[in-house]
């Protein structure tokens, strides 16, 4: 049974498109990571999923409760860590445990043995009784993951629950992640590690601009992608005509499954290939029509071939793009001061 169906999601801020039809199905106890760039519609579809936010069209039900219809039935079921959590930075952890208790209706005796559990789990130790103003990212993230996990909720949301960590606060957390997805827990988490998604989920979407590109188990989207992959470096093309010529020509060396050009930062030709055997006939194919060789890398297929295969460009890629973005309209608003 599917715990979480979002279909056809529609979501625009005043121009931007955050979500173009999104749809997904998160099944029952599954641990589901959300992996895509910057500005791709994570969080948007997080904060929809917890009913802060309602989509301009589209469907969303959760544990059979229609989200639109009856939010606060939603948000009985569910616990959500959002990417940035403010708190009252004068109360301890654990009073700020005990008011989300209180929320939550939570009887007094099962709160506290609740708290002391999630403590424990989350190695908060002392610093549960410290002020959270005092508290370090790590720790910050570890609160926020008990306040979310207080009410034993059916179905835990979580936004990119270990960016910018420490090593030890993500290892903590990535614990937790694994203990909770052995008691069955339902978990929808995003991200932009694919490491974390990789080691973590059990299924994944990829998202790319407010829709599902990519869909399934690791195994089963790597497999799709077939053979090794390839990474060569030779000079920028300069148009378009050249670097289709090169693509058709490196196709046609059998044993070559793929050729993908990545068109973000230079130019770089991605390849899939049956044995490595074929890398002397494109080294020589490529030699032949006068293309050296800057650069060669060789890989088992990675879910950043998953994206880029969807795409036409790299994780890292799309990420530096939105990076470069925001500079640029930082640069233009600075130029207008
Ligand atoms: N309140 C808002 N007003 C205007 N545009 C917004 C707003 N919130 C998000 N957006 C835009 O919607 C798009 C999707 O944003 P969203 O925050 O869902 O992406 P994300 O995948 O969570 O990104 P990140 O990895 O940076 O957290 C982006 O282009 C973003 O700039
Ligand atoms: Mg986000």
């Amino acid at each position: 049974m599917s715990l979480i169906q979002l279909h056809d999601l529609v979501k625009t801020y005043e121009t931007v498109n955050a979500l173009n039809g999104l749809s997904l199905e998160v099944p029952k106890g599954c641990l589901y990571g959300l992996l895509g760039p910057n500005g791709a519609g994570k969080t948007t579809t997080l904060r929809i999923l917890s009913t802060l936010l309602a989509p301009d069209s589209g469907e969303v039900f959760i544990a059979g409760l229609d989200a639109l219809k009856d939010p606060r039935g939603v948000r009985q079921k569910i616990g959500f860590v959002a990417q940035e959590v403010a708190i009252d930075k004068i109360l301890t952890g654990r009073e700020l445990l005990q008011l989300q208790g209180d929320l939550y209706h939570l009887r007094p005796a099962d709160r506290n043995c609740r708290i002391e559990d999630l403590v424990e789990r989350l190695e908060m130790g002392s610093w549960i009784d410290r002020r959270s103003g005092t508290y370090s990212g790590g720790m910050r993230r570890r609160l926020d993951l008990a306040t979310g996990l207080l009410h034993q909720p059916e179905i835990l949301l979580l936004d990119e629950p270990t960016v910018g960590l420490d090593v030890e606060s993500r290892a903590t957390i990535w614990e937790l992640l694994k203990e909770l997805k052995s008691e069955k827990t339902t978990v929808l988490l995003s991200s932009h590690y694919l490491e974390e998604v990789e080691a973590l989920a059990d299924q994944i979407a990829i998202i790319d601009e407010g829709r599902v590109i990519a869909e399934g188990t690791t195994q089963k989207l790597k497999r799709q992608l077939g053979g090794d992959r390839v990474t060569l470096r030779v000079r920028e093309f300069s148009n378009e005509i050249e670097s289709e010529q090169v693509k058709k020509l490196l196709e046609k060396i059998d044993g070559v499954t793929k050729v993908v050009i990545n068109r973000a930062q230079g130019f770089s030709l991605n390849l899939v290939v049956d044995d490595e055997n074929v890398l002397s006939f494109v080294r020589e194919q490529l030699n032949k029509a006068e293309y050296e060789i800057f650069a060669l890398a060789q890989s088992r297929p990675s879910l950043d071939d998953v994206y880029l295969q969807a795409t036409g460009r790299t994780l890292m890629d799309a990420e530096l793009a939105v990076a470069g973005l925001r500079n640029k309209k930082l640069e233009s608003k600075q130029a207008m001061k």
